[in-house]
């Protein structure tokens, strides 16, 4: 039977591994059929569902990744994500020019290149620059093939299952476009677009700066599934190889590509003259704040192809293009607060509440002052800058809004301070919890210390604790999280991690039952709940891990746990240290203990002491344990054990254990885990399907024994 119908969210490992191996096989066909016979036997967005649907269970179950996935499979599909793609013709970058005597010397020097006298007619297209990210698409037959990032101008990145989940990019090119085009432009998103998606992650706690690193970052996803629900856009603006010329000049050129189905600019025009580019420069200026993309300048080209191909290219930029860029806007108001804003991850980031004013047609109201030394006048490298001015509540300030959608505040007016007005004190306690705030030494940053119980991020501290390497909570995903976190009713509501245990308890005395909300059944709340108390013992480095204890994760998580052995000996360490006070004092004997574990640092210590002087994250961890019981950890049998000291494989399917486990129980061995085989080697542990690295391992005379044999062979030490 098919699992297709399941959500991805839903499947169970078994599941998830039995499709991958049907869509691996299904998807090599379909490319066999299509690149080798030239006879598909399915519709491209068929094809193409096929692949997200196989690139999302990937994500979600990175351990099932077969060796012959068809997402990193080279060869008959072009797909490897973001693998290196060599660009047939590089991806130059323009020049930039800033001011009208700018483009007077382009042009002259254009005109003296060419040999061209003073009366003979050069025409230049004008159209505007697009503040997204270059892209090449790669067309063979009217094809979409190959989709790659600019990347150093020479190599880019293969980003094409993403691409391929542009709506409006044509899949299938119609009409007579030749056999090869690789078609160039930019990928970019909508302001409009970008505020909705803004609103839409801010309840996930992560967002852009600006339209153009949301598109960035929404095309960089692992995921393509991620991609798809962006809005991104595309408008084609220049082509790289072709099979035949497109046209004799760049106008004509362009609206072929628009012929094929892409988004071309309206605002592209011919110039036959200085004067026109300029006054089509202005025009476009002036409708800046009304396009609904951000533009960051105008583009000239010289408008014959022939001519192009004459003036050729400089090192890094074409001698017959420049970017007229818009200067960078600037206004002055009156700075009337600082507020301090919480993210995710606990930093603390002044936000300047400014008078209402208009930057370059957009009304500013908000501004960043990055952080504390910036407010103060100190620049990242600890240098003065503003000539060491510092801002202060009540000054008049310079705003700068460069294209970005967030603008900053460059300086002030000193003549037009206040007389009353006080240096700003940079608050040391978290404004949404109260915690703690501190800035660790060389960090630009303060951070909250309330980690666990801080609302500005429990919800991604929720998130982390029932993540898959820490509590490994099925049925609580992002979603539920949420949906928990903002839950009115006491008898539902998740605000730190000891609710997560009482959830059900809670439930049995309450009449708003869970399993009549929408999203929840009596099976799926039945099975939440057996998860949650499948995990009231969880192993202790996955129970620390999940604490989020800033510098803790995974591996310094394992390394005091294999020290500490119990919570109990680890917390009574951590509450008991004295860090040292200055040169020369080595601390206290507990402060020296942590110090002293393998691995652990100076860094880590202070974070994990910190947590735990914390009233809060006590009080937290105090609730919790009343519910969950981490498990001792096992003194290590390492210097015994039959494989201690030994580096190990796994590879194909394991069917006793997942590829995490496997990792686990070799590691507390005393083993290491690789990822690959080489002539370092000792083991090679080998499921069914196991293929390259099998091969490398009989080459190269390494043992290789099954997944049983690897048991009977640690039986004793487990
Ligand atoms: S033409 C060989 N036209 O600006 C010239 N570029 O600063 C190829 N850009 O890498 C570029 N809008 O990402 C051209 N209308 C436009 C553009 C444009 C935006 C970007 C492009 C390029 C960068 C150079």
């Amino acid at each position: 039977m098919s699992n297709t119908s399941i959500p991805v969210e839903d499947l169970t490992s078994a599941q998830a591994a039995e499709e991958l191996e049907r869509l691996a096989k299904e998807i090599a066909g379909h490319d066999e059929r299509y690149h080798g016979q030239d006879a598909p036997t399915i519709s491209d967005a068929d094809y193409d569902a096929l692949k997200l649907r196989n690139a999302a269970i990937e994500a979600r179950f990175p351990e099932l990744i077969r060796e012959d996935s068809p997402s990193t499979r080279v060869g008959a599909a072009p797909s490897e994500a973001f693998a290196p793609v060599k660009h047939a013709r590089p991806m130059l970058s323009l020049d930039n020019v800033f001011s009208d005597e700018d483009v007077a010397d382009f042009v002259a020097s254009v005109r003296r290149y060419l040999n061209l006298k003073d009366e003979a007619e050069l025409v230049f297209t004008a159209e505007p620059k697009i503040d997204g990210l270059s892209m090449s698409l790669r067309y063979e037959k009217g094809r979409l093939v190959t989709a790659a990032t600019r990347g150093d101008g020479f190599t880019g990145e293969n980003v094409t299952a993403n691409i391929r989940t542009i709506d409006e990019l044509p899949d299938r090119l119609e009409g007579d476009a030749p056999d090869i085009l690789e078609v160039r432009g930019e990928v970019y998103m909508r302001r409009d677009d970008f505020l909705e998606l803004q609103k839409r992650m801010a309840e996930s706690g992560q967002t852009f700066a600006n339209p153009r690193n949301s598109a960035a970052g929404s095309l960089r996803q692992k995921n393509p599934e991620v991609t798809k629900t962006r809005p991104l856009k595309f408008f084609a603006y220049a082509w790289g190889e072709t099979s035949e010329p497109l046209a004799e000049t760049q106008y004509d050129a362009v609206q072929r590509l628009g012929e094929w189905g892409f988004e071309i600019n309206p605002l592209m025009e011919r110039c036959g003259s200085l004067d026109e580019m300029v006054a089509h420069y202005r025009a476009i200026e002036t409708r800046r704040a009304d396009l609904p993309y951000d533009i960051d300048g105008v583009v000239y080209k010289v408008d014959r192809l022939d001519l192009q191909e004459r003036l050729g290219f400089r090192s890094r930029s074409p001698r017959w293009a420049t970017a007229h860029k818009f200067p960078a806007e600037k206004a002055t108001t009156v700075l009337k607060a600082i507020d301090i804003q919480v993210g995710r991850t606990g930093a603390l980031t002044p936000v300047a509440r400014l008078e209402p004013v208009t930057v370059g047609g957009v009304v500013v109201v908000n501004a960043t002052l990055h952080n504390e030394d910036y407010i103060k006048g100190i620049g990242n490298n600890g240098q003065p800058i503003r000539d060491g001015r510092d801002i202060r509540i009540g000054d008049t300030v310079i705003v700068q809004r460069a294209g970005d959608v967030i603008p900053q505040i460059l300086d002030i007016v000193p003549e037009k301070r206040p007389k009353d007005a006080e240096p700003y004190v940079f608050p040391d306690r978290c404004p949404a919890c109260g915690s703690h705030a501190v800035r660790e030494e060389g960090e630009a940053v303060r951070r909250c210390t309330g980690g666990l119980i801080c609302p500005a991020q429990a919800v991604e501290r929720l998130r982390h604790f029932v993540g898959r390497n820490m509590m490994d909570i099925e049925g609580l995903g992002e979603k539920q999280i949420e949906f928990f976190y903002n839950a009115e009713d006491e008898a539902l509501r998740i605000r730190e991690p000891a609710d997560i245990f009482t959830l059900a308890n809670r439930q049995k005395d309450s009449l708003t039952k869970l399993e009549n909300i929408d999203g929840f059944g009596a099976v799926s709340v039945k099975k939440l709940f057996d998860a949650i108390d499948e995990r009231r013992a969880p192993p202790l480095s996955r129970f620390l891990h999940a604490l989020g204890i800033r510098h803790i994760g995974e591996t310094n998580a394992k390394r005091l746990a294999r020290h500490f052995l119990s919570f109990d000996a680890l917390r009574s360490a951590a509450e008991a240290a004295r860090m040292p006070e200055g040169k020369g004092d080595p601390g206290n004997g507990e402060w020296q203990e942590i110090v002293g574990v393998n691995g652990i640092g100076a860094t880590v210590a202070e974070a994990l002491v910190e947590f735990f002087a914390e009233e809060h994250n006590r009080r937290a961890v105090d609730a919790l344990m009343k519910e969950v019981k981490p498990a001792d950890e096992e003194p290590v049998a390492a210097a015994d054990s039959p494989v201690a000291g030994k580096t190990v494989v796994f590879t194909g399917a394991l069917e006793r254990m997942s590829r995490d486990e496997a990792k686990a129980m070799a590691e507390r061995l005393g083993a290491k885990v690789a990822g690959s085989v080489s002539k370092k080697t000792d083991l090679v542990v080998a499921g069914p399907g196991a293929g390259s690295k099998l091969k490398q391992a009989t080459g190269l005379g390494i043992e290789v024994i099954d997944e049983n044999q690897w048991f009977e062979r640690v039986e004793k030490e487990r």
